[in-house]
């Protein structure tokens, strides 16, 4: 037995497979249910039986690893000739799908939540001695899709899997890097002294690549480009500037700035100059971001500088004024996403306010 599971089939007694839910470069990703502990879990299985060896490493690192911010291994286990980690399913979708596919930028505040949530589950884990290796968007679930519930970190030491790929990869050149998506996926997260030589990979590196996706987040775009171009520009740490959205509004250019500035430190060229996870931790502490929750709505009403949302799904009317407005501005009827704190006008007020793509 290798690769794919059908539906219903029952594993080690007690797991019975649902659906897939996802498909990587190096795993299959199935949602099962566990008749012992009566709960939904996630099931992963390697693709390639050269890989398998490593898979039972993969989850002894991810086992060490307890923290609200990493999504728990369950179990391991094997049947007949193939390997299963059993991890904590959780009901959402990656941060590629629940956030960057929605809008084109994130706000400073949303950006510094995240941040402070994948850093604290990154220091766990390098106090456990584990690195992550392969931090990226599709490694982070998010489960309450914008309203970004639950944050948590998967798939810990699963680079290791993938290692010969890498290096056949790089050294092919564009083409053979074209043809493998767990190459292109990983690379423009992937830090310069990785590229070079795996074995200089450290716990540096996981902040280096934590870096680089709060850099998407916060601009939109991967910080060193896509594909075999992205090589060069991340072995000489050259990024272009910051897009000028994020300085040109009074309102966000303060949070912006202390924001980037802690990017900027993670993408330190060499691995010293960079801060330990829980330096990150306690800079992130630093930024203020309040804990309010994000909410959808629907621009209405537009007058000059301001106006109503009708809040999704009660149609409450909350007034915006245009100041508020992070990135593209919406017009009238278009989507939006925003957090809304109570005023003495009547209307609460949102702030800030960010259009749907
Ligand atoms: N614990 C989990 N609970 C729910 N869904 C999950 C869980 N772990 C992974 N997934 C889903 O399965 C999909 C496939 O995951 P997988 O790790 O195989 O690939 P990937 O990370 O997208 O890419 P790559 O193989 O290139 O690293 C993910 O994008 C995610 O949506
Ligand atoms: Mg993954």
């Amino acid at each position: 037995m290798n690769g794919k599971i059908d539906n219903g089939a029952v594993l080690a007694g007690r797991y019975v497979v649902d659906s897939q839910i996802g498909e990587g470069g190096m795993q299959y990703v199935y949602k099962a249910y566990d008749q012992t502990l009566c709960k939904f879990i996630a099931l992963k299985t390697p693709k390639d039986s050269s890989a398998e060896k490593r898979f039972i490493r993969s989850a002894q690192s991810a086992a060490k690893v307890n923290h609200p911010n990493v999504a728990k291994t369950l179990d391991y286990f094997e049947e007949g000739d193939q390997k299963f980690l059993v991890e904590e399913l959780i009901f959402g979708a990656d941060l590629s799908a629940s956030l960057l596919a929605h809008v084109e930028a994130a706000d400073p505040y949303i950006t510094a939540h995240i941040f402070h949530h994948i850093a604290r589950g990154l220091a766990a884990s390098h106090h456990a001695g584990v690195i992550h290796r392969d931090l990226k968007p599709t490694n982070i679930m998010v489960s309450g899709g914008l309203k970004l519930e639950a944050i948590k970190i998967t798939d810990f030491g699963i680079a290791k899997l993938a290692e010969r790929e890498f290096e056949e990869a790089i050294d092919g050149g564009e083409e053979s890097i074209g043809n493998s998506k767990t190459v292109l996926g990983a690379l423009p997260y992937m830090a310069p002294e990785g590229i070079e030589d795996k074995n200089r990979i450290s716990m540096a590196s996981d902040i280096w690549s934590l870096g680089a996706m709060m850099h998407e987040i916060i601009t939109g775009e991967k910080p060193f480009g896509a594909g075999l171009k992205a090589i060069p520009q991340i072995l000489k740490g050259s990024r272009g500037a910051y897009p000028a959205f994020l300085f040109s509004n009074n309102q966000f250019r303060g949070a912006n700035t202390e924001v980037t500035s802690v990017i900027d430190q993670c993408l330190r060229l060499d691995p010293a100059d960079r801060p330990t996870a829980d330096e990150l931790v306690s800079a992130c502490s630093n930024l203020c971001y309040p804990e309010t929750q994000r909410i959808l709505g629907r621009l209405r009403d537009k007058r000059y500088k301001w106006g109503f949302i009708a809040e999704n799904p009660t149609n409450r009317d909350v007034f915006y004024h245009s100041d508020s407005f992070y990135g593209t501005p919406p017009v009238e009827g278009d989507e939006v996403w925003f957090a809304k704190y109570p005023s003495q006008m009547g209307a609460d007020r949102a702030h800030p306010v960010i259009k749907l793509k």
